[in-house]
């Protein structure tokens, strides 16, 4: 918190990051971690067959997942911290000192999966040609690959499941607590056979495209992909299971506004209904493909995928979403605040000790600025003024919109905002402070007010904590 705020008022800070994070899972999963093994595996198929059809699929679905994995599935791979770093720099801060030698080891086994997966796409077609042996070290290098695929999901999981639930390390802070918190070998379990099954259904959908005018190699190549699901269907279901089961049950209170919005948390049921069907459906489809796959409508190449996408990204939403009101659990909470901080605060006030602000009092003439700013500091990681999830928006829900909002009413209701909504921290400052916020929330009501970002307004700072000479940025 008590850095400049960077702020996207239109879009809403979470909506950046789950943007980019999103578009990369759906990319970094199927095309990626499991994909490398699912061509891996397609070329040794072809070469223990002989039949030349293999390998041919396998070089051209790897031309698509190289395409698009070196260049949209890296940059956003990149943007998710990127983003992050700028929407929370405390958090992402917290965790690069967590997990400083984590992320190192990364950086080292990205590096190598994007030299490998250039040397394997590059070689393809020579070392074919250059007879069997050589053909058998490019397999051999291609599940070397799928190895260091899989190795950047097995550390990134970690930091995500330190995110969600921090274990043991709040009391011993030690790198490997915090590698092997209790959400860790639950998640990467039921990840990796995703990312499997994920591949297979990217698989499937570009068959269609690549074994055109010749009928019998695509039923059986339709055959090999389905079994190839089925077969990580069973590891997914139990990597589900556990991963369910060890879900805190702070969390599952917020599952029902976490699966769709407050708003319509009473398509819970619908939504967990949808899951379901399109698990099973899912399920259904494969079996068909592996017994008659001559009869496997045309409409279903690409129906798998899309279901998949649908699960995938809804799994991620959830999972950021019940998290909070942390951002790093029990540690930190989303407005970039530490729990430990929380006693001091509330005590002495947030204007006391955050360092960008423009006044350290509250009189009744700047109220209603330092409640602005101290609305951006306390809430705008999760609210907007004009934009989506915006304030206005929330009050009018709960006191109307025709009404008069009232300041000590809506200053009472922070005092337990945390336990009403257990997605929301409590409030970070004192009573004053409360009834800044609450003011310009008021006064928000009959006026209109743009928000004023770090990146686009500069920084204020009081003026007499500014160093000689140096003039005030704006
Ligand atoms: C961790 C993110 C987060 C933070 C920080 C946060 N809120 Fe919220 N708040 C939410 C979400 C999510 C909702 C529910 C939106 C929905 O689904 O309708 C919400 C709803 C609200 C509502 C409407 C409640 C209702 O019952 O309908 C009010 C009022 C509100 N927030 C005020 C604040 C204020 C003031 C602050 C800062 C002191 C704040 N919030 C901080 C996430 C947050």
């Amino acid at each position: 918190m008590d850095l400049p705020i960077f702020h996207l008022d239109w879009l809403n800070n979470r909506f950046l990051i789950g943007i980019i994070a999103v578009l990369h899972v759906f990319i970094n999963h199927p095309l990626a971690v499991g994909g490398i093994a699912f061509v891996s595996t397609l070329e040794w198929w072809g070469r223990r067959t002989g039949d030349a059809r293999w390998d041919k699929l396998a070089y051209r679905i790897m031309t698509t997942f190289f395409v698009i994995t070196t260049t949209i599935g890296a940059m956003t791979g990149v943007g998710i911290w990127f983003s992050a770093g700028l929407v929370n720099p405390i958090a992402i801060g917290s965790l690069i000192r967590v997990f400083y030698w984590g992320w190192f080891t990364e950086w080292i086994v990205f590096v190598t999966e994007v030299v490998l997966i250039l040397i394997y796409y590059l070689t393809w077609k020579s070392w074919t040609a250059q007879g069997d042996a050589k053909k058998r070290s490019h397999i051999r290098l291609g599940f070397g690959l799928a190895a260091a695929s899989w190795l950047t999901m097995v550390l990134i999981v970690a930091i995500l499941g330190f995110m969600m639930d921090t274990g043991t390390w709040l009391r011993d802070k030690s790198f490997f607590s915090a590698f092997l918190n209790p959400a860790y070998l639950p998640q990467l379990s039921f990840r990796t056979p995703v990312a499997m099954m994920m591949a297979g259904g990217a698989g499937l959908f570009l068959v269609v495209f690549f074994t055109r005018g010749d009928r019998e190699f695509r039923m059986k190549a339709v055959r090999a992909i389905a079994l190839w699901q089925l077969c990580w269907s069973p590891f997914a279901f139990l990597g589900a299971t556990w991963y369910a089961n060890i879900i805190p049950s702070t969390m599952i209170a917020n599952l029902s506004v976490a699966n769709t919005t407050q708003h319509f948390a009473e398509w819970f049921s619908i939504v967990k209904q949808l899951v379901l069907y399109v698990t099973l459906g899912g399920m259904v489809l494969a079996a068909w493909a592996v017994i008659r796959p001559q009869w496997y409508p045309r409409a279903m190449y690409f129906v798998p995928f899309i279901g998949f996408l649908f699960l995938l990204g809804h799994f991620e939403r959830v999972r950021e979403f019940i998290r909070k009101p942390f951002a790093i659990g029990n540690y930190l909470y989303s407005n970039g605040i530490r729990a430990q901080d929380y006693p001091l605060l509330q005590k002495e006030g947030m204007l006391k000790h955050l360092t960008y602000i423009s006044a350290r009092e509250i009189t009744p003439e700047n109220q209603v600025r330092v409640g602005k700013e101290l609305f951006m500091a306390a809430c705008s990681r999760c609210h907007t003024i004009n934009g989506i999830n915006n304030i206005s928006s929330n009050l009018e829900a709960m006191y109307g919109k025709s009404k008069t909002w009232e300041t000590d009413v809506v200053a009472n209701y922070f005092v337990a905002m945390h336990k009403t909504r257990t997605f929301m921290p409590p409030f970070p400052g004192n009573d004053d402070e409360r009834k800044a916020i609450a003011s310009y929330l008021v006064w928000l009501q009959t006026n209109r007010d743009e928000a004023e970002p770090a990146q686009s307004s500069g920084v204020t700072i009081p003026k007499t904590e500014q160093q000689p000479g140096m003039a005030q940025q704006r």
